[in-house]
């Protein structure tokens, strides 16, 4: 048997080690991704795996077998060989009925698999007893796994994608210009929907050089929309649009009406707007009517991205591009597939991610751990059941005030009058409070005077410090440690103090020299501290530049 090939026993999979990742050519017509590039082959190889890439898997991607086998994949021939011989799958839309009876027994997949909409193949994948992350069912509130985030790579570039459809269509510049031959206005864009591809839609476009504006029903993305050179309009009802887990809810009429009345009005001034309202799981909200359509400037372009969902404009036609009114109504469902060397790269290096999160050990064994978030979030069915919906991941980046509003009451019933758990703690707590009294008060009879004056200090800083730190939420953790930057440069300085030469002939002689060891010892510390938080600010700023 060949190291890293998986044997089959008739039709169960044997695990071997290391495992195989097998990687099918999609075979949805015309999905142009592919699940694994071969720059991610040669990390999956460093990682302790081997990799297996079917014949023309890449192709449409422009990533040929050869860059496959240079990068350390072996090329098989057939389907059926790779389904049968790997112990893991990595593909990009769900997997046919066909692909499913190619798959052995107990085998692991990584997919779109959008469990609501597919209850059929929930059933096929749980009679093959396969392990299947569905990287659709990723918990997206958890900031450790926005690297894992499919969903978001791939519609931020359905977003860009959508304007750079709509400057195709459109038939003048994006940006304003004035030449000899004449004064040219900048395009106004309208954007429906300030979800990942909306936003994307907006930098693309405001980048271009257009007037962007945006609406979108929850109210908290305003800010974001400025920050990429958008305007947010308001749609004049005051009604909360969040619906919890940063997704919208279905308004009410009041508000469906009035939104209409602002949609009608931007539908008169812009010349593109670009759709991307979605609740999931409804069908799409209609904000765009056949009135609205007929409103706008001949020439106009609408990219409606929801096409697929059943469209947010009344004339859409799913998969076209089609001239209604004078205007051009674009409906393509594959806009990721457009820029399929883009998309696959990024999809890829989200599943390569999670791999590494899957295989921690880095030998080429996966491990679906069910306590971990992520992977529980992600893990639609395990060892022949179904597994999703999971429960609500423990920690969330942002906890909703709601949901902790609800959890109250049931963690009170739970608890009920004198619950266990509740004396335990105030008991640690006391034996805590009573050692560290007993602490100070032996330094505070023992130490001088003036090292006490210190301390009093540094206790209140540490005190402060901590009810400070521990009631910021993870996902500020990044840009809270860029600002210990400062705090660092004052230890700095302190440490300085210590270390140089007194600068006053005749002042006090110089400090011992194991005060100015740990001076020193102190700057190399805190110089880790103060680069270290210069280098994550770098990086963060790096994201938000062009
Ligand atoms: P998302 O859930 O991040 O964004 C949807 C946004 O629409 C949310 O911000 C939501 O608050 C907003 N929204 C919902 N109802 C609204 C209403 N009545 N009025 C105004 N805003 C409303 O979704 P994402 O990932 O940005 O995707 C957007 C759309 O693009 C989806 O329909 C998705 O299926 C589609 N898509 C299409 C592709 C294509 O090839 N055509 C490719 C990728 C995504």
């Amino acid at each position: 048997m060949q190291t890293g090939v998986a044997a089959t026993l008739g039709d169960t999979l044997v695990p071997t080690n290391p495992q195989r990742i097998g990687v099918p050519r999609e075979i949805f017509p015309g999905e142009k991704r592919v699940a694994t590039v071969p720059d991610v082959v040669e990390k999956l190889i460093k990682l302790g795996f081997s990799v297996a890439v079917e014949s023309g898997a890449g192709i449409a991607a422009d990533l040929s077998d050869d860059a496959y086998r240079a990068a350390g994949a072996t090329v098989v021939e057939s389907a059926a060989q790779l389904w049968a011989t790997s112990n893991m799958v990595f593909k990009v839309r769900p997997p046919t009925p066909d692909e499913v009876a190619a798959m052995p027994e107990g085998q692991t997949l990584v997919s779109f698999i959008w469990p609501a909409q597919n209850p059929d193949l929930m059933q096929q994948l749980t009679a093959k007893k396969a392990t299947v992350l569905a990287i659709d069912a990723l918990p997206r509130t958890l900031s450790r796994a926005q690297k894992m985030d499919a969903l978001t790579s791939q519609a931020g570039v359905a977003g860009y994608r959508a304007v750079i459809e709509a400057a195709n269509a459109f038939g003048r510049f994006f940006n304003g210009q004035i030449t000899a031959a004449g004064k040219v206005p900048p395009a106004k864009v309208f954007i429906a929907g300030a979800g990942v591809a909306g936003l994307a839609a907006i930098g693309t476009a405001a980048s271009l050089g257009a007037i962007v504006r945006a609406n979108d029903t929850r109210a908290e993305v305003a800010d974001q929309v400025v920050s990429l050179g958008g305007e947010f309009v308001k749609v004049d009802y005051e009604e909360e649009g969040s619906g919890g887990g940063g997704y919208a809810k279905v308004m009410s009429a009041g508000f469906q009406q009035a939104q209409r009345a602002m949609y009608a009005k931007q539908a008169k001034e812009v010349d593109i707007i670009i759709t991307t309202a979605l609740i999931p799981g409804k069908p799409a909200p209609k904000l765009i009517t056949a009135e609205m359509v007929m409103s706008m400037k001949p020439g106009s372009v609408i990219i409606d991205m929801a096409a697929e969902q059943g469209g947010n404009c009344e004339l859409t036609e799913p998969g076209q591009s089609v001239v209604k009114h004078g205007v051009t109504i674009v409906g393509y469902t594959d806009l990721v597939s457009r820029l399929s060397r883009q998309s696959s790269t990024l999809y890829s290096t989200n599943l390569f991610r999670l791999t590494e999160e899957l295989c921690k050990t880095k030998d080429g064994v996966i491990n679906v751990n069910m306590e971990d978030d992520a992977i529980r979030g992600l893990t639609v069915t395990k060892d022949g059941s179904i597994t999703w919906p999971a429960p609500a991941p423990k920690v969330a980046a942002v906890p909703a005030a709601a949901a902790k509003v609800a959890a109250a009451p049931a963690a009170k019933k739970a608890h009920g009058h004198g619950a266990p758990s509740e004396p335990m703690a105030a008991n640690k707590l006391a034996i805590m409070f009573g050692v560290s009294a007993a602490l100070f008060w032996f330094v505070g009879a023992n130490a001088p005077q003036a090292f006490l004056a210190h301390f009093t200090v540094f206790v209140l800083a540490c005190f402060v410090g901590y009810m400070v730190v521990w009631n910021v939420k993870p996902a500020l953790h990044t840009p809270l440690m860029s600002v210990t930057n400062a705090i660092s440069s004052i230890i700095a300085i302190g440490a300085l103090v210590q270390i140089a030469p007194p600068l006053v002939v005749g002042a006090a002689g110089r400090p011992d020299d194991w005060i100015r060891w740990l001076a020193a010892a102190g700057i190399v510390l805190t110089s880790i501290n103060m680069f270290g938080g210069f280098a994550v600010t770098q990086r963060m700023l790096a994201m938000f530049r062009k």
